[in-house]
């Protein structure tokens, strides 16, 4: 399948089949594994899983994402986190970068300081580490789902605090967003894709032209 066949064949799954599919630590590890080649500022890869399979775990789930019944009926569920302080890992990151070749002694000092001049007392760009970055690798995971065979529908509607107390999820991570997986149930029919803006809309040129609409 080509990237655009996957794009336009994923879709947002109404209805799962209850634990329609045996998806296995090891195949949610290499999943996850995978999706982690998605791109991360500085590398930092400021993303962190948690993988929801036991019946009685996502039961605590479903109260936590007000009572969605897909959360219950998935295979796995997801907790698509992210970590604010993802520059904690920026020595170890430019060593490795040492180690590889991709950079000498100087450069590495130099990607830690510019690490440091990124984050360091910049709370907007921390959150947007924890927001965008794992962003992208939630998609990824999708996208890989959807090319296995396997059904997902991204959800954002959970209550936080619920959430990261029921989940033992520190201050310094962020619950992104949760990703449901499983097999799409067999007799509900796929509803038509909502329509999506058109490139008039939403592409401007060379900047957006400063009137608000
Ligand atoms: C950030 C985000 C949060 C979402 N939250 C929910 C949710 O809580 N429950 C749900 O059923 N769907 C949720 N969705 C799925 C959207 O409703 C769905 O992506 C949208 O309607 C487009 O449909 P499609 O994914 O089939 O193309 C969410 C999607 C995104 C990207």
């Amino acid at each position: 399948m080509t990237v655009l066949q996957i794009l336009k064949r994923r879709r947002s799954v109404a209805r799962f089949e209850p634990e329609g599919l045996l998806l296995t630590r090891e195949m949610l590890e290499e999943l996850i594994g995978d999706a982690c080649l998605a791109p991360s500022d500085f590398n930092l890869q400021p993303w962190r899983f948690v993988v929801v399979r036991d019946r009685e775990r996502k039961e605590i789930l479903y109260d936590c994402a007000y009572k969605q019944e897909k959360v219950r009926q998935a295979s796995a569920v997801i907790i698509v986190c992210g970590d604010a302080f993802g520059d904690r890992r920026a020595a170890e990151e430019a060593a490795e970068a040492v180690q590889t070749g991709a950079l000498d002694q100087a450069q590495a000092t130099q990607l830690v300081e510019a690490i440091h001049r990124s984050y360091e007392g910049n709370d907007v760009a921390r959150f947007a580490m924890a927001v965008r970055d794992p962003a992208f690798a939630a998609m990824s995971l999708m996208l890989l789902a959807t090319e296995r065979g396997i059904g997902t529908t991204p959800i954002g509607r959970f209550d936080d605090k619920a959430l990261r107390r029921a989940f033992a999820i520190p201050d310094r991570y962020f619950p992104v967003m949760l990703v449901a997986m499983g097999l799409p149930a067999l007799d509900a029919p796929v509803p038509p894709r909502g329509r999506r803006l058109p490139p008039s809309e939403v592409v401007f040129h060379e900047g957006m032209g400063g009137a608000e609409p």
